[in-house]
């Protein structure tokens, strides 16, 4: 692709100077009964139906452990739909890392919390889509709203630190203080209002999930103003939707720092979307030991470092705060993965962001796109 840096053949970076991979997370499947219109997974999900084993799992665990990870997030999909979950769990605990659950609660019940629990999970991620049931059960096109206010009680009863956490866009930012109250409410010891992050099905439904400048200041007035009232009752997180900032984020914490993905079918990811990155030979796990696909694979040395920074991030004295960005983020706006991320100002191309950001109301007679099989085998019949 005309360009773009030649990545085929990386230089190995030196085992001795690359840390560990901190953070694992491991997608156990993207079977999913929820079908957000935001979801993170790839839209090619439904053409990606193999799922490793069990015995495979656990090798993956204590690869990773070996190498020094020591959080490991169980994701998905919905990760309770695999029965092997306690099984995986315990042996993570054995393992000596701090686990988490990602969940959007369906399949959570009393005796499933209860095996959790036997097994040594020491933390739930709880997702609602908003404070309202018809908002809720509209965005992930299922009667779930109920079943995630049991499943909170649930996780409190059995002792757990929770997070909620609520993806933000245009539809649900005037809720803020009732997701809040409603974090409160069910005892959540953390709550993650995270803004809509375009990638997978949100980059899809984009149009339709822009917020207004006036939106994002006013929900931030709100959070501010209950981080004062309530202090370390429930910590309030609030991510800001990069479109609208002069800075990208420090994305994964810098390529191949410290986030390693496994996805259902054994491929290694530096990070969620980078199966849709050109040029990138992502390993599998079945065919090379963890050790070798960190340190050694081309698709976790293609952005390590700053060897592959062009200019303005090669030059620039924030690159060692930043790394440049988010890869998928530029090579989705840009056309170009070693471009600075565009959201950042001294971007080039920081002007399609700008457009994005201002075309978005004028293009919603588009229909949103729930996450579907029907809709990813829609979206990408080469596959
Ligand atoms: Fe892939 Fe940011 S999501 S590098």
């Amino acid at each position: 692709m005309a360009g773009l840096l030649d990545i085929s053949n990386p230089e190995p970076a030196s085992p001795a100077v690359i840390a560990p991979p901190l953070w694992l997370l491991v997608e156990l499947t993207y079977r999913c009964p929820l079908h957000c219109v935001f979801c993170y997974n790839p839209t090619q999900h439904a053409r990606l139906q193999e799922e490793m084993t069990t015995a495979q799992w656990v090798d993956v665990m204590r690869q990773a452990r070996a190498l020094g990870a020591a959080q490991l997030g169980f994701s998905g999909g919905e990760p309770l739909l695999r029965e092997d979950l306690e099984e995986l769990v315990q042996e993570a605990r054995h393992l000596g890392f701090y686990t988490n659950l990602i969940t959007s609660g369906v399949g959570f019940t009393e005796a499933r919390a209860r095996r959790l629990k036997d097994a040594g999970l020491d933390h739930i991620q709880l997702s609602f889509q908003d404070s309202t049931r018809e908002l809720n059960d509209f965005l992930s096109s299922t009667k779930t709203f109920d079943l995630k206010q049991r499943v909170a009680r649930l996780i409190k009863q059995h002792d757990w630190p929770m997070v909620l956490n609520c993806v933000l866009h245009r539809h649900n930012l005037p809720h803020v203080d009732k997701i809040i109250e409603m974090a409160l409410a069910l005892d959540a010891e953390f709550l993650e209002l995270a803004n809509t992050q375009y990638y997978g099905w949100a980059w899809v439904n984009r149009d339709q999930l822009m917020p207004t400048h006036e939106q994002l200041i006013e929900a931030e007035a709100v959070v501010n103003r209950y981080r004062e009232q309530i202090n370390n009752r429930c910590r309030i997180l609030f991510v800001v939707p990069d479109y609208f900032e002069e800075r990208p984020k420090a994305c994964m914490n810098g390529w191949g720092s410290v986030f390693l993905a496994i996805a259902p079918d054994g491929v290694a990811l530096p990070c969620h979307n980078a199966r849709n990155l050109p040029g990138l030979q992502l390993p599998r796990v079945q065919d090379q030991s963890l050790a070798e696909i960190w340190t050694r694979s081309n698709a976790f040395n293609a952005y390590r470092g700053e060897d592959w920074m062009q200019a303005p991030c090669r030059d620039c004295d924030e690159r060692k705060k930043d790394f440049g960005g988010c890869r998928c983020q530029a090579f989705q706006i840009t056309g170009d993965a070693t471009n600075a991320d565009p959201v950042c100002s001294k971007s080039p191309h920081h002007e399609k962001v700008i457009q994005l950001v201002k075309q978005a109301p004028v293009m919603r007679e588009q229909p949103i796109i729930f996450r579907t099989d029907a809709a990813s085998r829609l979206l990408h019949p080469e596959l």
